[in-house]
């Protein structure tokens, strides 16, 4: 298909398929859109060319895996990634890897992903405090997420609060396309344990009905690879 497959993978939430985001698309990697898809990213940015092709070519690939052929993957009026109705995907994309997660619907409702990349591991108290991001800590955790993380060590603070930004932009990617509004990061408290499951507590701020969600979070190539599903109960 023209650009790098990076890793398959069978997560919990779905099939997972990477993608390194190629520097330049050329024709080559042109070859593996279908025409409404060529037709689709001529009408964006070029800086934004690379990432959505990859991000197309993983979750098509992540499909293919599952023995689905999705047809054309446009973009929805919010953003997400448009599918048949019986079909749920999610896409993310770092500096040089796209993910595509993939899954039918007759097992979720709605599924979401997101990689970020890991932050250092800082070897003291004061190099962690240098680098420290006290404004996203209180934009992304709820208060019970920051009584929680008082039992957790100073020097990993930045990676809890990473994975829980990560865990919830997955949610955000699951949870947007059902309820069609934007949910605050204060609308979920996470939950995640070492095992890589992760429990969500949802608080929407409107009455778009009764939810239940799920989390998931690995690392791969120094990136927090996280998943979401959310399901009308
Ligand atoms: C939309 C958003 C989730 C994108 O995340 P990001 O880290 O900036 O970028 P990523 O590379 O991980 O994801 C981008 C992909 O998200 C998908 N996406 C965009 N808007 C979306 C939406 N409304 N619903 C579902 N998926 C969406 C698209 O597939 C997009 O890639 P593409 O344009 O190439 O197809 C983020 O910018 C945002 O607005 N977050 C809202 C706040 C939030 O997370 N709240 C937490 C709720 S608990």
């Amino acid at each position: 298909m023209g650009a790098e497959i990076a890793f398959r993978l069978n997560l919990v939430h779905g099939r997972c398929v990477g993608v390194r985001i190629p520097a330049e698309v050329d024709e080559t990697i042109l070859a593996g859109l279908l025409p409404e898809e060529r037709g689709f990213v001529s009408t964006l940015a070029p800086a934004r060319h690379p990432s959505w092709v990859a991000g197309r070519l993983a979750l098509r690939e992540a499909f293919c895996d599952l023995g689905i052929e999705p047809g054309p993957i446009l973009a929805t009026r919010r953003g997400a990634p448009a599918l048949p109705s019986d079909l749920a995907g999610s896409i993310s994309h770092k500096r040089t890897l796209a993910v595509g997660l993939a899954a039918r619907r007759e097992n979720v409702t709605s599924i979401g992903v997101d990689l970020e990349t890991c932050p250092p591991v800082f070897a003291s108290v004061e190099a962690a405090r240098a680098q420290a991001r006290p404004d996203l800590r209180t934009r992304v955790l709820t208060q019970d997420e920051l009584a929680r993380l008082e039992s957790v060590p100073e020097k990993d603070h930045r990676r809890v609060v990473t994975l829980h930004f990560s865990l919830k932009e997955a949610l955000y990617k699951a949870i947007d396309p059902v309820v069609g509004r934007h949910v605050g990061f204060h609308e979920a408290s996470l939950t995640p344990l070492p095992d890589g499951s992760v429990a969500i507590a949802l608080a929407l701020a409107r009455d778009d009905g009764a939810f239940s969600a799920a989390g998931f979070w690995t690392e791969i190539e120094n990136h927090f690879l996280t998943t979401a599903r959310v399901q009308r109960t």
